[in-house]
């Protein structure tokens, strides 16, 4: 049994509110030495908000947090970090220009006789923080040579270039692979041989029950329990965080593929994409899966005339309409949800109302819109998605990040579109709500739209999809149809070639 001496963080009936929204109530929450501690809970139970308290971007209304022997209601920024407190973002970037050891000590370059900055001695040092957690990166590579694994180690490597106590991740493997969630594990696993306390945020049940020493469950804005990893398990958890009992296995419904809608025949981009051919039928989900990197997100772009490519065709409905424009496909009704939602998904400064309708505005002729039919649908997939928000009169930039991700499939849900091209669509969304996404998804193929869906998230790949193509640099390797190969441990080897 650990010392309670060992507690290095305690927070006591934190409270914290926005404008119509109680963000945080009542949250009490401990921190040991060299433990991994998960934070779960659905989008906009208030994890972020939690967090964002610590490392003194927000303020909170009331309540205390204890470091070692020094009592706090608030920190700034700055006493959070000279407190040891370090955080690390989804969209947490690299500067690009510059080394990765570089970046690993950004804002506190090392330096030599004279002052001056010294890469070596910084190159140095950086190796041997990533040397320290087994981990393979060559930090004197520019920061744009790296994989988007590589890259998100280093920005985790950054947040313990000083002299850290408590590391927080928040969501640290959305939209990673298997085999890159599992280097960032293992990385993770070290840092907590070394003593430095862990608050980890995951949507990944798996990750949690892999990861965790203790794991505590946020259910809107209040503390609902502590649990050892030991003595719990995987079903309880998901009934606190949603508040009900819930099947976490999403079977699809019995349905038939129709003709075919869409042919990509040769498509070819020089250097990207190589010679890549498949079909996509009326009423079907046809899945891609693959490494970040491998030319899944290039293929659509392509597909939507975002990218231009050398060589192929893309036909819809026996037509050649090889779109060199995002309009173009948009005429022929493709709707494209990127897997950025803040770069084109969203308008954050806008209400969620207009967020959601806005495809219905430019795609949709009519110029007489209905508005309260418009309200009504808008109303009835925030409920049916259960997106938290006080009114649909919201600013999408004052929404959680689940929260965000599901008003722009919402707005592609909704939008009229008969191909639909979904590149990870349910990035950070919690449990409950992907259920309910992958049904809305049937309900369009039932009506005889088509899907193209990329997922990193093998289960979810294999709940929706009714084939599924590999990607593996630059080539569509293996399509898999047969209900055999449609297997999690069959993609896996396909995807990260070892199988050919
Ligand atoms: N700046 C803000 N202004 C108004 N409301 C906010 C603001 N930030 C967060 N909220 C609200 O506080 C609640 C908690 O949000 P928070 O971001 O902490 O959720 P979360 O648990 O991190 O969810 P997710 O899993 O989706 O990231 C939500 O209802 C959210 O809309
Ligand atoms: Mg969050």
């Amino acid at each position: 049994m650990q010392d309670m001496n060992d507690r290095i963080l305690q927070v006591e009936n934190l409270r914290k509110s926005f404008p119509g929204v109680l963000a945080l109530d009542s949250i009490d929450f401990d921190l040991r030495r060299g433990e991994i501690h998960c934070l779960v809970g659905e989008n906009g139970a208030g994890k972020s908000t939690f967090i964002e308290i610590l490392s003194g971007k927000y303020r909170p209304d009331s309540g205390a947090i204890h470091l070692g022997h020094e009592e706090f209601h608030y920190f700034t920024p700055h006493q959070s970090i000279a407190r040891g407190i370090q955080t690390t973002h989804q969209e947490d970037h690299l500067a690009m220009g510059v080394t990765a050891a570089e970046n690993i000590f950004m804002g506190h370059l090392p330096k030599g006789r004279g002052g001056f900055f010294q890469l070596k001695e910084c190159v140095r040092r950086a190796q041997a923080l990533i040397d320290s957690l087994s981990l393979n990166v060559d930090v004197s590579k520019g920061a744009h040579e790296l994989s988007p694994v590589e890259q998100r180690i280093v920005c985790i490597a950054r947040a313990l270039s000083r002299d850290t106590q408590i590391l927080i991740l928040d969501e640290p493997t959305a939209a990673l692979g298997a085999e890159e969630t599992a280097v960032l594990l293992s990385m993770i696993k070290k840092i907590r041989e070394k003593g430095i306390g862990i608050i980890y945020i995951t949507h990944y049940i798996n990750e949690v029950f892999e990861v965790a020493d203790r794991i505590t469950i946020f259910k809107d804005g209040l503390k609902v329990g502590t649990h050892n990893r030991g003595e719990t398990n995987r079903e309880h958890v998901i009934s606190e965080m949603v508040g009900r009992e819930f099947g976490s296995i999403y079977t699809r419904p019995d349905h038939k593929a129709g003709e075919i809608v869409l042919t990509v025949d040769g498509l070819q981009t020089r250097g990207v994409l190589n010679d890549i051919s498949f079909t996509l039928r009326e009423g079907e989900i046809f899945g891609i899966g693959g490494l970040i990197g491998s030319g899944r997100t290039e293929l659509v772009r392509t597909i939507f005339g975002l990218d231009r490519k050398d060589a192929g065709e893309v036909i819809y409905r026996g037509k050649k309409i090889n779109p060199s424009n995002p309009m173009q496909a948009i005429v022929e009704g493709f709707g494209f949800l990127t897997e950025d939602r803040k770069g084109s998904g969203l308008i954050m400064g806008r209400p969620v109302r207009e967020n959601i309708n806005i495809v219905n505005l430019n795609v949709n002729k009519p110029v007489f819109l209905n508005l309260r039919e418009e309200e009504k649908k808008v109303m009835e997939i925030v409920k049916k998605l259960r997106i938290v928000t006080p009114g649909i009169d919201q600013l999408v930039m004052n929404l959680s990040g689940g929260n965000q991700q599901k008003v722009v499939l919402s707005k592609w849900l909704l939008s009229g579109a008969v191909l639909l091209i979904f590149d990870e669509p349910t990035i950070g969304v919690d449990v409950g709500a992907k259920v309910e996404i992958y049904a809305l998804m049937h309900e369009l193929t039932t009506a005889g739209k088509s899907i193209i869906m990329i997922s990193s998230d093998i289960p979810e790949l294999l709940a929706l999809s009714d084939r599924i193509g590999i990607m593996r640099n630059g080539t569509m390797v293996k399509i898999l149809e047969t209900p055999n190969e449609m297997n999690g441990e069959i993609i896996l080897q396909y995807i990260t070639g070892v199988r050919t």
